[in-house]
């Protein structure tokens, strides 16, 4: 997967504000987070990246869009094949965490717990500190992790605003 024809697919498909609260920096963020975490976790990290990049590509609004996260799932089942080659369990594991990702779900494959943790981390960019025990994972838990998600997630919020 080559994250740069990822980048170049998805961004006139998108149908919101690239640089919004769900557009490409958020995406970047929850990527980096993940990432981080997958490798205390034992996460799929390229399960983590693709659901990074996509969870939120098939939002209609920046509001409440409840069916967004079951449209992003059967997308990143359209572009297997043509951007990237998962394996079955790859790609079952993708679509479970992008269909779920905002139904407050706290328990599951730690693959699929991470890529949660990691969007929920990144609350902090629409004035919301997120709460442990909304955390699926204990690594998530952690003052450590959720200071350097937070930090990031405000730090990009500030600078949007002023
Ligand atoms: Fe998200």
């Amino acid at each position: 997967m080559d994250a740069v024809s990822l980048a170049r697919h998805l961004r006139p498909r998108f149908q919101l504000d690239w640089k919004g609260i769900h557009g490409a920096s958020h995406w970047a963020r929850v990527r980096a987070i993940g990432l981080h975490m997958a490798r205390t976790t034992g996460a799929d990290p390229l399960v983590v990246e693709l659901f990074a990049w996509l969870h939120d590509t098939q939002r209609h609004n920046d509001g409440r869009d409840p069916l967004h996260g079951d449209r992003s799932a059967r997308y990143a089942h359209s572009l297997q094949g043509e951007l990237f080659d998962l394996t079955s369990r790859q790609l079952e594991l993708l679509q479970e965490a992008c269909r779920h990702h905002s139904d407050g779900f706290t328990d599951g494959d730690i693959t699929v717990c991470t890529c949660w943790d990691a969007d929920r981390l990144d609350l902090g960019r629409v004035g919301i500190t997120p709460d442990p025990e909304r955390l699926c994972t204990p690594f998530a838990q952690t003052e450590a992790t959720r200071s350097l998600a937070h930090g990031r997630a405000v730090r990009w919020a500030g600078t949007r605003w002023h």
